[in-house]
């Protein structure tokens, strides 16, 4: 498998039951707790309240996943997870992935996306940032190894 070189189109689609092998793979590689069981996953596919979404480029069909969740009576819409493949990173595939998540919070009628992410994610923060995230909150001990965390939000309107 070769990553997609730094010119690669990256597309974003809903995903589909046949990505949850997929997904439930870059899930185990990725994250060390917190993780989202193969179920959950499952449920979300089919739930109005989230949306799976995936990357693809170059003939390659899954390089990454987000996932944003809505409230029925909120118009504040949560990017839950990020990732992409480890050997794709650094091509724009994470940031295809949160402009998709802003996209679909924006067809919800939401007027601003929020995430929570580890204190010490550098790469994930930067990305946050220059893609117009501000910090609005520290979320002391919020992870189960005891890491803190941020909250950040963009407005869409
Ligand atoms: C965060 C993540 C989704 C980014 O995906 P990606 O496909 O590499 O995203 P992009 O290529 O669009 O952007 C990468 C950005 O990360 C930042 N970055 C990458 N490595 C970095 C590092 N070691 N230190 C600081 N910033 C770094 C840069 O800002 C880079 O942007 P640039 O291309 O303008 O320099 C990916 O690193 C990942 O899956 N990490 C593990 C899971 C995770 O942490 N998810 C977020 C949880 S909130």
């Amino acid at each position: 498998m070769h990553p997609p070189p730094a010119t690669a189109q990256v597309r974003v689609r809903r995903a589909e039951i046949s990505d949850l092998d997929d997904l439930v793979a870059l899930e185990l590689r990725t994250f060390d707790g917190d993780r989202m069981s193969r179920d959950q996953y499952r449920r979300h596919l089919d739930s109005d309240t989230a949306r799976v979404l995936v990357a693809s480029a170059n003939h390659r069909n899954f390089l990454g996943t987000a996932v944003v969740f809505f409230r029925k009576r909120s118009r504040v819409a949560r990017l839950y997870s990020l990732a992409s493949q480890p050997e794709a990173r650094g091509k724009g595939i994470g940031t295809a992935l949160v402009e998709g998540a802003e996209a679909a919070a924006r067809q919800r009628k939401c007027h601003a996306l929020r995430l929570e992410v580890r204190a010490d994610n550098a790469a994930a923060i930067a990305l946050y940032q220059r893609l117009g995230y501000e910090r609005i909150g520290l979320l002391k001990t919020y992870y189960e190894d005891g890491a803190d965390g941020w909250r950040y939000e963009k407005r869409l309107d």
